[in-house]
């Protein structure tokens, strides 16, 4: 009887203290920047409008841009896990166009923002120290 009793007290000692410590962790991660706002900004630069759609939580609605407009989608990257998404573009006339807009193996957002220009060649990538954009192209 006092056996169990010591051991079932060292078991919530063992897990109030897993607690503390992952609380701690999750206090960390949230003021870091660990789990900050990634935001994917996509700007139209053809002369005319295209649609865009992708199942991205609950935007999953076609976004139509009309040309210099941009559209932004915002998420918290997980820093645990990996994130690929991807994202269908046309336009009157074009085929339908599906491209990785997000891989968190290949991109580093500065400071958290992916900027994008969709030209009909497809679609380029402004990286932060380049001066110029870096284009795709739809089918690569
Ligand atoms: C897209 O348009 C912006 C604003 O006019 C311009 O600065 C940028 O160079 C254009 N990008 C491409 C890839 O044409
Ligand atoms: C698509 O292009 C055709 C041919 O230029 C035009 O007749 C039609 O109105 C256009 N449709 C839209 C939705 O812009
Ligand atoms: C541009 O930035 C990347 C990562 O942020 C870095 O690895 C690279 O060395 C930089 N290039 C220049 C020319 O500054």
């Amino acid at each position: 009887m006092m056996a169990t009793l010591l051991v079932s007290k060292n078991v919530l000692l063992v897990m109030s203290l897993t607690m503390c410590v992952t609380l701690q962790i999750m206090v960390g991660v949230v003021s870091g920047r660990l789990l900050d706002n990634t935001k994917i900004h996509i700007m139209n630069n053809m002369s005319h409008p295209f649609t865009m759609h992708g199942l991205f939580r609950d935007d999953n609605g076609f976004h139509t841009l009309q040309p210099g407009e941009s559209y932004r989608y915002v998420f918290y990257k997980y820093p645990l896990w990996n994130m690929l998404w991807s994202l269908t573009f046309h336009w009157n006339g074009s085929e339908y166009y599906k491209y990785n807009i997000y891989d968190s193996r290949r991109d580093s957002c500065y400071q958290y923002n992916c900027y994008w220009q969709i030209i009909e060649d497809g679609p380029c990538q402004i990286v932060h120290n380049y001066t110029e954009p870096l284009c795709f192209s739809w089918n690569y």
